[in-house]
């Protein structure tokens, strides 16, 4: 299981960066739009100089920002022509009748796709059979409607497994730390989180107790002894 960076924050993006752990970093118009109000471009070349400094060579997703498919093509054209010095980039595209020929159109050119807004099985297969190399479950709104994400997932898992499938699943729409747990035993194979979550998830209070005993014992037998220079 590899966890992503649900992010367009430059300080968090830098902050999970630091720290080593994240496979891959993804956007959407909604997460950007968060942000300070600047040229887009550079938003997404500031994350990328981001990654390179950290030497990440980790897929970056980037969501067209249209809901019209005719101009989907163009759009991931021009994210290629302004990002595409950047090895790991993935246009983001949504699930639909019209979309799924943009993205058989992206992998045939050999432009990675990660395929989003999936909320149910079919819509999953059916962007995994057109070539994405990622296909995006939405765990929240999946239950936010009263279906079981869970279910969905473990079906999706299933049959991709059937079908020696290589795209990869990735849940996102995360709000809640057991979300993460629930969507990896169902078979999720990326988690794609928001950083809030993250210090959280290091965190434990029978932890800060072992830590506290471990300090407050040992300085007690230390007593006076000279310390260990800094
Ligand atoms: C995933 O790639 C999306 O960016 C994200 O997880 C969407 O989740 P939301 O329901 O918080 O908008």
């Amino acid at each position: 299981m590899k966890l992503f960076v649900d992010t367009a924050n430059l300080e968090e993006l830098e902050q999970c960066l630091r720290r080593g752990f994240p496979s891959g970093v993804t956007t959407n118009p909604s997460i950007l739009s968060r942000e300070q109000r600047r040229d887009f471009r550079e938003h997404i070349n500031d994350m990328i100089a981001l990654l390179q400094k950290y030497r990440c060579d980790i897929p970056l997703s980037v969501e067209v920002f249209t809901a019209d498919p005719a101009e989907m093509l163009p759009q991931a054209e021009a994210f290629c022509s302004h990002f595409g010095h950047y090895p790991n980039l993935n246009i983001k595209v949504p699930i639909g009748w019209d979309e799924l020929a943009v993205i058989a159109e992206l992998r045939r050119r050999g432009i990675r796709v990660n395929c989003t807004c999936c909320m149910s099985y079919n819509q999953a297969i059916m962007a995994a059979r057109a070539g994405a190399n990622y296909v995006s479950l939405f765990w929240g709104r999946i239950r936010d409607i009263g279906y079981d994400a869970g279910s969905v997932v473990r079906q999706v898992h299933q049959t991709l497994r059937q079908w020696e499938s290589e795209s990869e699943i990735i849940v996102g729409s995360i709000r809640h730390i057991a979300d993460i747990n629930e969507a990896v035993q169902a078979g999720a194979d990326i988690l794609t989180v928001p950083p809030k979550f993250f210090p959280q998830m290091c965190g434990h209070p029978k932890t800060d107790e072992a830590v506290q005993q471990f300090v407050t014992e040992f300085q007690k037998w230390q007593g006076d002894a000279p310390r260990l220079a800094a």
